[in-house]
């Protein structure tokens, strides 16, 4: 475990094209005070520049579980979760309680952190009514996660590999829904 004088934010990014845009959402956090770390699925790692997040954050972005004599790089445990985009695939498989991602690992022990947790997942239309996607998103909410999740007010890409799914995504509600969340929290904070 290292330390950090700042609030600490997980920012995690799946296999969707918004993960190319997680780098601004880090400035701005920064902005506020917080110590933002990266950390991307294997898959997420596809859509984005590693290097360029690594010098942002101050991090490595870590994507794989460590070796068991690896030190821990990354400060824990953190203030906040944001999980932005989340992929079909890992809001299922975190409803599920799946830890075969090190991004798993870390959303299904954050559950029990008692911290801030929201997620944005981005499953085109039709993944979007899919009976397994709509139950995970109902019982993430449950145990406390804000689901960013309501077509009607944030439109979903009609076909998952189009850039459209990167032009429609909710950046801005997430900023104001991560100040609302992080309302109150005290802990490390400086900013
Ligand atoms: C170009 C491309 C874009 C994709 N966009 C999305 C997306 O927006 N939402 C989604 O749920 N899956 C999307 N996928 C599928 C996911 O990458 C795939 O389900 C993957 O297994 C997700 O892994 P992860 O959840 O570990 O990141 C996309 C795949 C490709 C190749």
């Amino acid at each position: 475990m290292t330390d950090s004088p700042k609030r600490v934010l997980y920012v995690i990014g799946c296999g969707a094209r918004p993960t190319a845009d997680i780098p601004d959402f880090v400035t701005w956090a920064q902005r506020l005070g917080w110590d933002v770390c990266v950390i991307l699925t294997p898959k997420g790692r596809q859509f984005t520049e590693t290097d360029r997040l690594a010098k942002v954050t101050g991090h490595p972005v870590r994507s794989e579980y460590k070796h068991p004599d690896e030190p821990d790089v990354l400060p824990w445990p953190p203030d906040a979760f944001v999980v932005a985009p989340a992929t079909f695939n890992t809001i299922n498989k975190w409803a599920a309680g799946i830890s075969d991602t090190l991004v798993l690992g870390l959303l299904n022990e954050g559950l029990g952190l008692d911290v801030p947790m929201i997620a944005v997942p981005n499953p085109n239309m039709a993944l979007a009514r899919h009976p397994a996607f709509l139950q995970s998103v109902e019982s993430l909410r449950s145990w406390g996660v804000r689901v960013m999740f309501d077509p009607a007010r944030f439109p979903l890409p009609k076909s998952v590999p189009g850039e459209t799914s990167r032009s429609l995504f909710p950046w801005e509600a997430l900023r104001e829904e991560f100040v609302d969340a992080s309302r109150g929290l005290s802990g490390r904070a400086t900013g």
